[in-house]
């Protein structure tokens, strides 16, 4: 059984589609077979990951729409070994659409997600809290929320808490106990000490569900993304690289601590 993990936050330009990839990419080096789901009609992760939208002929707009394709069938090997793709068109906008007068639509991708195969599946999600966010809530195991250090960046959180619980059918005792989510803080600036006591204050009541690791403001990041690249192969010694290692790290101490570590596969490659 994959570990799933929805990466959700409805604002936009939080650093979900960055946690997305190089999470992955941080998995897959570890050695575990790696699916990333891009489920953002905008296809960041796609691009991000060196796959252009002209150069695949269905994504994960026809296994959503119906009839329904299956979910292997889509799926592309990524330039990074072990790491795979389910990738995204700007046609999962109109496919979303259809989606929301059918029953049991936020199951849909659970069906789709089933039979695969992975040690991790990584969900990419859009910047809403429409039936392709309900979607991954509902299949994942673990959601990772990305806050960018900025004024605002905490206004949404107690509402996205909300619709997890809603989706989940948790109690709040059950979602504050920490095993389903956590925040990540990303962009972090030390020079912006203002913003970051103040964000810090606010997040309070939350620390115990905040990863450990922060992610710092580095433009690595960004030169990886346009590069599309994971940043440990465009830049192995920015604090880019550093922080995502460390974030992959803490996420499998988490998953072990849980009992949900899936067993590393012999790999042919890291025997030779
Ligand atoms: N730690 C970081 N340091 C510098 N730039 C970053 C960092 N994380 C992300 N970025 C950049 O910020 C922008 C937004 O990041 P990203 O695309 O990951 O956010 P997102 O939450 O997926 O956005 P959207 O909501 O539009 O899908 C991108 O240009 C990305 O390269
Ligand atoms: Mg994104």
């Amino acid at each position: 059984m994959p570990v799933i993990v929805a990466i959700i936050n409805q604002k936009g330009g939080t650093g979900k589609t960055t946690t997305t990839i190089n999470l992955g990419a941080g998995l897959a080096y570890q050695g575990f077979q790696t699916l990333l789901v891009d489920l953002d009609p905008q296809g960041h992760t796609t691009l991000g990951m060196g796959v252009e939208p002209d150069s695949f002929e269905e994504s994960m707009a026809e296994v959503i729409s119906i009839p329904r394709k299956n979910i292997a069938d889509v799926i592309l090997a990524t330039y990074i070994n072990g790491l795979f793709l389910a990738p995204s068109h700007i046609k999962l906008a109109r496919a979303a659409e259809q989606v929301y007068s059918r029953l049991f639509r936020e199951t849909i991708l659970q069906q789709a997600l089933r039979p695969l195969d992975y040690d991790f599946i990584l969900i990419d999600c859009p910047p809403s809290l429409g039936v392709l966010t309900a979607n991954s809530l509902y299949t994942s195991q673990f959601v990772i929320i990305p806050c960018q250090m900025s004024r605002y960046s905490l206004d949404g959180l107690a509402d996205l808490l909300t619709t997890i619980e809603e989706v989940k059918n948790l109690d709040g005792e059950e979602l504050f106990s920490g095993n389903f989510f956590r925040i990540l803080l990303t962009m972090f600036d030390k020079r912006n000490r203002v913003t970051n006591e103040f964000i810090l204050e606010q997040l309070r009541p939350y620390l115990e569900v905040t990863f450990a690791t922060i992610i710092m403001r580095c433009e690595a990041l960004n030169q990886a993304h346009i590069a599309q690249r994971a940043v440990f192969d465009y830049d192995a010694k920015s604090t880019g690289a550093r922080d995502y290692y460390h974030l992959t790290q803490e996420f499998l101490y988490l998953c072990q601590k849980r009992n949900c570590l899936p067993e590393k596969r012999p790999n042919l490659l890291s025997m030779l």
